[in-house]
C-alpha cells in the first residue's frame, strides 16, 4: 500500500526496477559513491571497514531512501609489490593471490552486509585498457617526462627493490632496522640507496645494489596551479572536511602543494601490474616495467564502472549532472585530492571529479595503529567467528 501511495506521488521516479542497471538521469542528481579500494594480499580489517565502506554503504542506503540514482562502487586494489611479495611468501603467483583474497574480500564484506551495486577488482583487461588510454593521453599532452634514477637492486632476486622491501642501517641515526622509505626509529623520511649495508627483505643475505633505472614522471608542476583551482572550487562546492588539503580559513595546508609539486614517477619495474604501453620503437625503454600502482589504482573506480556497465562513460563523463563522494582512511587523501584529480585534468576530458571527500582517522588497537603487516587489529574472518551479529536482533515482527 504504502508503495502505491509513494508510486503514485511520484516519488519513487529514479529508483530502478529490479536487475535493471544504475544509470543517471540528466537533470537529477546522481549520486556516485565509491570506498577506497583495499590491498589484495590480506584479509580486510575494522579499519578498512570503519574507515571507508560502512560509512560509504550509511551514505548510500541514505541517498537510495532519497530516491536518488546512487551508484556505490568498490572493489580490490591488487597490483603491485604489495601483492607480489605477499605471493612470494606463500609460494603461489601474484593472479593466485589475489583470486583468493578477492573472495575473501567479498566473503566478508557480505557478512557485514556492506550493499556495494557493484564490488570489482582492478586486475581486468578493462582496467588495463583504461588505464593505458590515461598514460597515453598524458604523454600526448605533454605532461609525462623521462628521469633516470639510482634505485636498490637484488641480485639475488634480480629485480629492483621497492623502498618498502629493502632494510638496513639509517644513516640519521644508526638504527640497524630502518626500512628503504622510513626510520621507525628517527622518523625521518629515507631514500633507500642511502641506507647503510642493505638487505633485501625476501632473504637477508641476498646480495643487494644500487643501479640505474629509467622512468617516466607525471609533471604535476606543470598541472599545479589547475590543481590548485579544482582544489579550492571543489573544497567550497562539496564541503570537504577543514582537515584535508586546505583549513578553515580556506589556506592550503597540504605540505607537498605548499612547497611545489614536483614531478612524480608513474612506473616501476615490476611484473605484476599494467604493462606500461609503448609504440614499436620504445623510444624510452619502458618495455616490460608496469604502471606504478597508485597511478592506476584511482583508475579502478573507473573501470570497475567500465566492468559493471557499457555504459560506464555516462557516470565518469558528466559533471554537470554527477556528484561524486569519495570515502576513505586518512592516508589517501593525497591521491584522491591532489594526484588523481591532477591526472584527469592532464588527461583533457571532461571527467567528473571529486566533488565530497569523507576521512576517517587511523584506528588504534593495543596501544598502536591497526596495521596488517603487524597483525594488530580486527580482521573480518575474526569479527565472523565471533558469531557476534552484524546487525542487531530485532524483537518486533510483522
Ligand atoms: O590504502 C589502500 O588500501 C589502497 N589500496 C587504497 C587505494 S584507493 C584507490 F585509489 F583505489
Ligand atoms: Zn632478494
Amino acid at each position: 500500500m504504502a508503495q502505491k501511495i509513494r508510486e503514485a506521488e511520484g516519488l519513487l521516479r529514479s529508483v530502478p526496477n529490479h536487475g535493471e542497471q544504475i544509470l543517471p538521469r540528466d537533470g537529477e542528481k546522481n549520486v556516485l559513491i565509491t570506498s577506497a579500494l583495499p590491498y589484495c594480499n590480506n584479509v580486510p580489517h575494522l579499519g578498512n571497514i570503519i574507515g571507508s565502506t560502512l560509512s560509504a554503504d550509511v551514505f548510500a542506503r541514505y541517498n537510495r531512501t532519497r530516491n536518488r540514482r546512487t551508484l556505490y562502487i568498490c572493489g580490490t586494489d591488487e597490483y603491485g609489490t604489495a601483492s607480489e611479495t605477499q605471493a612470494i611468501k606463500e609460494k603461489i603467483t601474484p593472479r593466485q593471490l589475489c583470486n583468493k583474497y578477492h573472495s575473501l574480500h567479498v566473503e566478508t564484506y557480505k557478512w557485514f552486509d556492506i550493499g556495494f551495486d557493484y564490488f570489482g577488482r582492478t586486475s581486468t583487461p578493462l582496467h588495463t585498457e583504461i588505464s593505458q588510454e590515461i598514460y597515453r593521453n598524458l604523454g600526448k599532452n605533454g605532461y609525462l617526462e623521462r628521469q633516470t634514477k639510482e634505485q636498490t637492486y637484488c641480485e639475488d632476486c634480480s629485480k629492483f627493490l621497492a623502498d618498502r622491501f629493502v632494510e638496513g642501517t639509517c644513516p640519521h641515526c644508526g638504527a640497524d632496522d630502518a626500512r628503504g622509505d622510513q626510520c621507525d626509529s628517527c622518523s625521518r623520511t629515507l631514500d633507500a640507496i642511502d641506507l647503510i649495508n642493505p638487505r633485501c627483505l625476501i632473504d637477508k643475505h641476498h646480495k643487494v645494489v644500487t643501479k640505474e633505472s629509467a622512468h617516466m614522471y607525471f609533471r604535476l608542476d606543470e598541472i599545479q596551479p589547475r590543481t590548485e583551482e579544482f582544489v579550492r572550487r571543489s573544497w567550497k562546492e562539496g564541503h570537504w572536511s577543514p582537515n584535508s588539503v586546505i583549513n578553515a580559513e580556506g589556506e592550503l595546508i597540504d605540505a607537498r602543494l605548499k612547497q611545489g609539486l614536483r614531478p612524480s614517477p608513474v612506473t616501476r619495474d615490476l611484473t605484476w601490474g599494467v604493462p606500461v604501453p609503448v609504440d614499436e620503437d620504445d623510444k624510452d625503454g619502458m618495455r616490460g616495467k608496469v604502471l606504478y600502482v597508485w597511478f592506476e589504482a584511482c583508475i579502478g573506480y573507473v573501470s570497475i564502472t567500465a566492468n559493471y556497465s557499457t555504459e560506464w562513460k555516462r557516470w565518469w563523463f558528466d559533471h554537470k549532472n554527477v556528484k561524486l563522494y569519495q570515502f576513505m582512511g586518512k592516508d589517501n587523501v593525497y591521491f584522491h585530492t591532489i594526484f588523481f584529480p591532477s591526472v584527469q585534468i592532464g588527461d583533457g576530458r571532461p571527467w567528473t571529479m571529486l566533488h565530497h571527500i569523507n576521512t576517517t582517522e587511523f584506528l588504534n588497537y593495543e596501544g598502536g595503529k591497526f596495521s596488517k603487516s603487524k597483525n594488530r587489529g580486527v580482521f573480518g574472518p575474526a569479527a565472523r567467528e565471533t558469531e557476534v551479529p552484524v546487525l542487531p536482533r530485532t524483537t518486533m515482527s510483522c
